[in-house]
Protein backbone atom coordinates (compact mmCIF):
# COMPACT_ATOMS: atom_id res chain seq x y z
CA UNK A 1 0.00 0.00 0.00
CA UNK A 2 1.16 3.55 -0.74
CA UNK A 3 2.67 5.32 1.74
CA UNK A 4 1.23 9.08 1.80
CA UNK A 5 2.15 12.40 3.27
CA UNK A 6 0.77 16.16 2.93
CA UNK A 7 0.84 19.09 5.16
CA UNK A 8 -0.88 22.43 5.83
CA UNK A 9 -0.09 26.00 7.16
CA UNK A 10 -1.90 27.21 10.23
CA UNK A 11 -2.31 30.61 8.66
CA UNK A 12 -5.59 31.81 8.38
CA UNK A 13 -9.07 29.90 7.53
CA UNK A 14 -9.17 27.10 5.58
CA UNK A 15 -10.59 28.05 2.42
CA UNK A 16 -12.37 25.84 -0.37
CA UNK A 17 -9.07 25.49 -2.05
CA UNK A 18 -7.68 24.00 0.77
CA UNK A 19 -10.52 21.49 1.09
CA UNK A 20 -10.58 20.60 -2.98
CA UNK A 21 -7.56 20.76 -3.44
CA UNK A 22 -6.20 18.40 -0.69
CA UNK A 23 -8.04 17.45 2.53
CA UNK A 24 -11.24 16.20 0.89
CA UNK A 25 -9.20 13.10 -0.55
CA UNK A 26 -6.81 12.89 3.01
CA UNK A 27 -10.12 12.12 4.32
CA UNK A 28 -11.62 9.74 1.70
CA UNK A 29 -8.54 7.69 1.11
CA UNK A 30 -7.17 8.12 4.94
CA UNK A 31 -5.48 4.45 5.71
CA UNK A 32 -2.63 3.52 8.67
CA UNK A 33 -0.14 4.29 6.79
CA UNK A 34 -1.10 7.86 6.10
CA UNK A 35 0.38 10.91 7.53
CA UNK A 36 -0.90 14.55 8.03
CA UNK A 37 1.22 17.53 9.20
CA UNK A 38 0.13 20.48 10.46
CA UNK A 39 3.59 22.82 9.69
CA UNK A 40 3.62 25.58 11.88
CA UNK A 41 7.15 25.67 11.47
CA UNK A 42 6.41 26.90 7.98
CA UNK A 43 4.17 29.10 9.06
CA UNK A 44 6.87 31.14 11.18
CA UNK A 45 8.68 31.95 7.82
CA UNK A 46 6.59 35.29 7.34
CA UNK A 47 6.55 37.59 10.90
CA UNK A 48 3.66 35.60 12.95
CA UNK A 49 2.25 36.38 16.95
CA UNK A 50 2.77 33.44 19.04
CA UNK A 51 -0.47 33.45 20.76
CA UNK A 52 -1.75 33.34 17.41
CA UNK A 53 0.18 30.71 15.70
CA UNK A 54 -1.08 28.75 19.20
CA UNK A 55 -4.41 29.52 18.45
CA UNK A 56 -4.19 28.33 14.54
CA UNK A 57 -2.78 25.04 15.23
CA UNK A 58 -5.18 23.69 17.41
CA UNK A 59 -8.08 25.66 15.25
CA UNK A 60 -6.72 23.93 12.26
CA UNK A 61 -6.35 20.13 14.32
CA UNK A 62 -10.13 21.24 15.07
CA UNK A 63 -10.87 21.35 11.24
CA UNK A 64 -8.84 18.76 9.51
CA UNK A 65 -10.99 16.01 12.80
CA UNK A 66 -13.77 18.00 11.61
CA UNK A 67 -13.05 17.49 8.05
CA UNK A 68 -13.46 13.37 8.55
CA UNK A 69 -9.60 12.57 9.60
CA UNK A 70 -9.53 9.94 12.01
CA UNK A 71 -6.95 9.55 14.31
CA UNK A 72 -7.34 5.97 14.83
CA UNK A 73 -6.88 5.19 10.64
CA UNK A 74 -4.29 7.77 9.79
CA UNK A 75 -1.84 10.06 12.00
CA UNK A 76 -1.97 13.69 12.10
CA UNK A 77 0.37 15.39 13.95
CA UNK A 78 1.99 18.86 14.56
CA UNK A 79 5.31 19.50 12.18
CA UNK A 80 7.22 21.11 15.31
CA UNK A 81 6.45 18.43 17.73
CA UNK A 82 8.61 15.89 15.64
CA UNK A 83 11.93 17.51 16.15
CA UNK A 84 13.53 15.11 13.04
CA UNK A 85 11.67 17.50 10.42
CA UNK A 86 14.80 20.50 11.36
CA UNK A 87 17.32 17.84 11.84
CA UNK A 88 16.75 16.18 8.14
CA UNK A 89 15.87 20.08 7.15
CA UNK A 90 19.77 21.06 7.85
CA UNK A 91 20.92 18.06 5.69
CA UNK A 92 19.26 18.53 3.25
CA UNK A 93 20.38 22.20 3.10
CA UNK A 94 23.28 21.00 2.18
CA UNK A 95 22.24 19.00 -1.24
CA UNK A 96 19.73 21.83 -2.23
CA UNK A 97 21.58 24.99 -4.49
CA UNK A 98 21.08 27.92 -3.39
CA UNK A 99 19.55 28.84 -7.67
CA UNK A 100 17.18 26.31 -7.31
CA UNK A 101 15.56 27.97 -4.07
CA UNK A 102 15.84 31.41 -5.42
CA UNK A 103 14.08 30.40 -8.46
CA UNK A 104 10.83 28.97 -6.37
CA UNK A 105 7.84 31.48 -7.45
CA UNK A 106 6.29 31.09 -4.29
CA UNK A 107 9.72 32.51 -2.86
CA UNK A 108 9.24 35.70 -5.42
CA UNK A 109 5.71 36.06 -4.80
CA UNK A 110 6.18 36.00 -1.03
CA UNK A 111 9.04 38.35 -0.82
CA UNK A 112 7.40 40.63 -3.52
CA UNK A 113 7.32 44.27 -1.87
CA UNK A 114 9.07 42.82 1.47
CA UNK A 115 11.59 45.45 2.59
CA UNK A 116 13.65 42.21 4.56
CA UNK A 117 12.61 38.77 4.02
CA UNK A 118 13.74 36.00 6.62
CA UNK A 119 16.21 33.40 5.19
CA UNK A 120 13.66 30.44 6.07
CA UNK A 121 11.15 32.03 3.61
CA UNK A 122 14.05 30.86 0.72
CA UNK A 123 14.98 27.69 2.81
CA UNK A 124 10.90 26.75 3.05
CA UNK A 125 10.69 24.54 0.28
CA UNK A 126 14.21 22.50 1.85
CA UNK A 127 11.61 22.16 5.07
CA UNK A 128 8.91 20.88 2.56
CA UNK A 129 10.95 18.35 1.46
CA UNK A 130 12.03 17.02 4.86
CA UNK A 131 8.31 16.84 5.98
CA UNK A 132 8.14 14.19 3.02
CA UNK A 133 11.13 12.25 2.46
CA UNK A 134 11.51 11.64 6.71
CA UNK A 135 7.86 9.65 6.00
CA UNK A 136 9.34 7.86 2.89
CA UNK A 137 6.12 8.84 1.20
CA UNK A 138 5.30 7.53 -2.06
CA UNK A 139 2.40 9.67 -2.68
CA UNK A 140 1.77 13.78 -1.74
CA UNK A 141 -2.14 14.73 -2.31
CA UNK A 142 -1.72 18.40 -3.21
CA UNK A 143 -2.81 21.25 -4.76
CA UNK A 144 -1.68 23.06 -8.39
CA UNK A 145 0.10 25.46 -6.60
CA UNK A 146 2.41 23.33 -4.87
CA UNK A 147 3.38 21.57 -8.40
CA UNK A 148 7.13 23.15 -8.18
CA UNK A 149 7.78 22.64 -4.44
CA UNK A 150 6.91 18.97 -5.27
CA UNK A 151 9.29 19.12 -8.07
CA UNK A 152 12.01 20.17 -5.68
CA UNK A 153 11.65 17.45 -3.36
CA UNK A 154 12.33 14.58 -6.42
CA UNK A 155 15.25 16.39 -7.34
CA UNK A 156 16.51 17.16 -3.56
CA UNK A 157 15.63 12.80 -3.22
CA UNK A 158 17.02 11.74 -6.07
CA UNK A 159 20.47 13.74 -5.85
CA UNK A 160 21.09 12.59 -2.08
CA UNK A 161 20.39 8.76 -3.28
CA UNK A 162 23.19 9.61 -5.99
CA UNK A 163 25.57 11.03 -3.84
CA UNK A 164 24.98 8.78 -0.45
CA UNK A 165 23.45 5.87 -1.47
CA UNK A 166 19.48 4.73 -1.66
CA UNK A 167 18.07 6.07 1.22
CA UNK A 168 14.91 8.20 -0.02
CA UNK A 169 11.84 6.79 -1.62
CA UNK A 170 10.98 9.44 -4.19
CA UNK A 171 7.71 11.04 -3.73
CA UNK A 172 4.92 11.79 -6.52
CA UNK A 173 2.05 14.25 -6.58
CA UNK A 174 -0.98 13.70 -6.84
CA UNK A 175 -3.43 16.27 -7.89
CA UNK A 176 -7.19 16.25 -7.86
CA UNK A 177 -9.62 15.95 -10.89
CA UNK A 178 -11.33 19.30 -10.41
CA UNK A 179 -10.71 21.57 -7.71
CA UNK A 180 -6.91 21.36 -8.19
CA UNK A 181 -6.69 25.10 -8.09
CA UNK A 182 -9.63 26.98 -7.32
CA UNK A 183 -9.10 30.62 -8.34
CA UNK A 184 -10.49 33.40 -6.47
CA UNK A 185 -14.30 34.68 -6.65
CA UNK A 186 -13.66 38.16 -7.03
CA UNK A 187 -9.59 38.15 -9.16
CA UNK A 188 -10.33 34.72 -11.46
CA UNK A 189 -6.58 35.25 -12.39
CA UNK A 190 -5.59 34.51 -8.73
CA UNK A 191 -5.61 31.72 -6.68
CA UNK A 192 -7.92 31.56 -3.65
CA UNK A 193 -6.18 32.65 -0.60
CA UNK A 194 -5.49 33.08 3.05
CA UNK A 195 -3.79 35.97 2.07
CA UNK A 196 -6.25 38.02 -0.44
CA UNK A 197 -8.70 40.14 0.76
CA UNK A 198 -11.61 37.50 2.05
CA UNK A 199 -14.82 38.58 -0.19
CA UNK A 200 -13.40 35.94 -3.17
CA UNK A 201 -12.51 33.70 -0.59
CA UNK A 202 -15.15 31.18 0.80
CA UNK A 203 -14.20 30.00 4.55
CA UNK A 204 -15.07 26.52 6.17
CA UNK A 205 -15.82 28.86 8.99
CA UNK A 206 -17.77 31.26 6.96
CA UNK A 207 -21.97 31.22 7.54
CA UNK A 208 -24.21 29.81 4.61
CA UNK A 209 -25.66 33.17 4.21
CA UNK A 210 -21.65 34.29 4.09
CA UNK A 211 -21.08 31.62 1.85
CA UNK A 212 -23.93 32.75 -0.65
CA UNK A 213 -23.14 36.08 -0.29
CA UNK A 214 -19.80 35.98 -1.45
CA UNK A 215 -20.75 33.13 -4.57
CA UNK A 216 -23.62 35.43 -5.69
CA UNK A 217 -20.98 38.44 -5.62
CA UNK A 218 -18.29 36.22 -7.60
CA UNK A 219 -17.25 38.16 -11.09
CA UNK A 220 -18.26 36.41 -14.23
CA UNK A 221 -17.52 37.38 -17.89
CA UNK A 222 -18.62 39.35 -20.61
CA UNK A 223 -21.20 38.10 -22.69
CA UNK A 224 -23.38 35.23 -21.14
CA UNK A 225 -23.15 31.81 -22.10
CA UNK A 226 -22.10 29.25 -19.43
CA UNK A 227 -19.17 27.17 -20.12
CA UNK A 228 -15.37 27.03 -19.75
CA UNK A 229 -12.77 28.42 -21.74
CA UNK A 230 -9.90 30.77 -21.51
CA UNK A 231 -11.77 33.77 -22.51
CA UNK A 232 -13.76 32.59 -19.60
CA UNK A 233 -12.09 32.59 -16.35
CA UNK A 234 -14.62 33.98 -14.18
CA UNK A 235 -17.27 31.58 -15.40
CA UNK A 236 -14.68 28.30 -15.78
CA UNK A 237 -13.59 28.97 -11.78
CA UNK A 238 -17.36 28.67 -11.10
CA UNK A 239 -17.85 25.52 -12.97
CA UNK A 240 -14.53 24.08 -12.24
CA UNK A 241 -15.98 24.81 -8.02
CA UNK A 242 -19.52 23.43 -9.01
CA UNK A 243 -17.65 20.12 -10.34
CA UNK A 244 -15.56 20.20 -7.24
CA UNK A 245 -18.32 19.62 -4.98
CA UNK A 246 -20.80 17.89 -6.73
CA UNK A 247 -18.78 15.54 -8.73
CA UNK A 248 -20.04 16.57 -11.83
CA UNK A 249 -18.13 16.73 -14.88
CA UNK A 250 -17.73 20.22 -16.92
CA UNK A 251 -19.17 19.27 -20.44
CA UNK A 252 -22.36 17.58 -18.26
CA UNK A 253 -22.77 20.84 -16.23
CA UNK A 254 -22.45 23.45 -19.34
CA UNK A 255 -25.09 21.11 -21.07
CA UNK A 256 -27.24 21.73 -17.86
CA UNK A 257 -26.90 25.32 -17.94
CA UNK A 258 -27.64 25.98 -21.96
CA UNK A 259 -29.58 28.99 -21.85
CA UNK A 260 -29.75 30.04 -18.43
CA UNK A 261 -28.24 32.92 -16.77
CA UNK A 262 -25.17 33.31 -14.32
CA UNK A 263 -28.00 34.01 -11.45
CA UNK A 264 -29.08 30.62 -11.39
CA UNK A 265 -25.38 29.09 -12.06
CA UNK A 266 -24.68 31.19 -8.56
CA UNK A 267 -27.46 29.98 -6.63
CA UNK A 268 -26.81 26.33 -7.06
CA UNK A 269 -23.06 26.98 -6.74
CA UNK A 270 -24.11 28.48 -3.36
CA UNK A 271 -26.55 25.85 -2.15
CA UNK A 272 -24.36 22.95 -3.52
CA UNK A 273 -21.52 24.35 -1.29
CA UNK A 274 -23.65 24.74 1.44
CA UNK A 275 -24.85 21.10 1.19
CA UNK A 276 -21.17 19.95 0.99
CA UNK A 277 -19.68 21.74 3.91
CA UNK A 278 -22.92 21.43 6.42
CA UNK A 279 -21.30 18.35 7.79
CA UNK A 280 -18.25 19.32 8.05
CA UNK A 281 -18.90 22.88 9.79
CA UNK A 282 -21.47 20.52 12.54
CA UNK A 283 -18.64 18.80 13.19
CA UNK A 284 -16.28 21.73 14.28
CA UNK A 285 -19.12 22.90 16.27
CA UNK A 286 -19.37 19.54 17.92
CA UNK A 287 -15.26 19.00 18.14
CA UNK A 288 -14.66 23.24 19.40
CA UNK A 289 -16.41 21.74 22.78
CA UNK A 290 -14.20 19.11 23.17
CA UNK A 291 -10.79 20.39 22.96
CA UNK A 292 -8.85 17.67 25.08
CA UNK A 293 -9.98 15.21 22.37
CA UNK A 294 -8.14 16.96 20.05
CA UNK A 295 -4.96 17.73 22.48
CA UNK A 296 -5.30 13.92 22.51
CA UNK A 297 -5.44 13.21 18.58
CA UNK A 298 -2.06 15.31 18.34
CA UNK A 299 -0.18 13.47 21.35
CA UNK A 300 -0.75 10.63 20.00
CA UNK A 301 -0.44 11.54 16.59
CA UNK A 302 3.21 12.93 16.96
CA UNK A 303 4.36 9.64 19.16
CA UNK A 304 3.42 7.54 16.00
CA UNK A 305 5.23 10.48 13.77
CA UNK A 306 8.28 10.18 15.25
CA UNK A 307 9.01 6.20 15.51
CA UNK A 308 8.86 6.55 11.59
CA UNK A 309 10.88 10.27 11.52
CA UNK A 310 13.40 8.56 13.90
CA UNK A 311 13.53 5.39 11.72
CA UNK A 312 14.78 7.37 8.45
CA UNK A 313 16.90 9.51 10.59
CA UNK A 314 19.20 7.10 12.12
CA UNK A 315 19.74 5.75 7.91
CA UNK A 316 20.48 9.36 6.93
CA UNK A 317 22.63 9.74 9.64
CA UNK A 318 24.87 6.72 8.66
CA UNK A 319 24.25 7.56 4.94
CA UNK A 320 25.92 11.28 5.15
CA UNK A 321 28.18 10.51 8.04
CA UNK A 322 27.55 11.67 11.15
CA UNK A 323 28.34 9.46 14.27
CA UNK A 324 25.33 7.65 15.56
P1 LIG B 1 -1.01 25.46 2.06
O1 LIG B 1 -1.13 25.46 3.55
O2 LIG B 1 -0.93 26.76 1.37
O3 LIG B 1 -2.22 24.66 1.42
C1 LIG B 1 -2.63 23.37 1.87
C2 LIG B 1 -3.13 22.55 0.69
O4 LIG B 1 -4.20 23.24 0.02
C3 LIG B 1 -3.91 23.37 -1.37
N1 LIG B 1 -4.46 24.65 -1.88
C4 LIG B 1 -5.29 24.75 -2.94
N2 LIG B 1 -5.83 23.81 -3.75
C5 LIG B 1 -6.67 24.25 -4.73
N3 LIG B 1 -6.98 25.55 -4.93
C6 LIG B 1 -6.46 26.53 -4.14
N4 LIG B 1 -6.79 27.79 -4.34
C7 LIG B 1 -5.57 26.13 -3.09
N5 LIG B 1 -4.89 26.82 -2.14
C8 LIG B 1 -4.21 25.88 -1.41
C9 LIG B 1 -2.39 23.36 -1.45
O5 LIG B 1 -1.94 22.98 -2.73
C10 LIG B 1 -2.03 22.35 -0.38
O6 LIG B 1 -2.11 21.04 -0.88
N6 LIG B 1 3.86 24.37 1.42
C11 LIG B 1 2.55 23.80 1.68
C12 LIG B 1 2.47 23.04 2.98
C13 LIG B 1 3.42 21.90 3.13
C14 LIG B 1 3.33 20.62 2.51
C15 LIG B 1 4.40 19.87 3.04
C16 LIG B 1 2.46 20.08 1.56
C17 LIG B 1 4.51 21.87 3.97
N7 LIG B 1 5.08 20.65 3.91
C18 LIG B 1 4.63 18.54 2.62
C19 LIG B 1 2.69 18.75 1.15
C20 LIG B 1 3.76 18.01 1.66
C21 LIG B 1 1.54 24.94 1.75
O7 LIG B 1 1.88 26.07 2.02
O8 LIG B 1 0.22 24.53 1.61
Amino acid sequence: MARVLSGIQPTGDLHLGNYVGAIRRWADQQAPDHFFCIVDLHAMTVPHEPDELRASTRELATWLLAAGLDPATCTLFVQSQVREHTELSWILQCVASYGELHRMTQFKEKGEGRHSVSAALLTYPVLQAADILLYQADEVPIGADQRQHLELSRTIAERFNHRFGDTFTVPTPTFPTAGARVMDLQHADRKMSKSLPEAGTLLLSDDERTTERKVKRAVTDSGTEIRAGEDKPGVTNLLDLLSAVTGEEIPALERRYEGAGYGTLKGDIAEAVNDFLRPVRARRAELAQDPAAVEQALREGAERAREVAAATMDEVRDAVGLLR
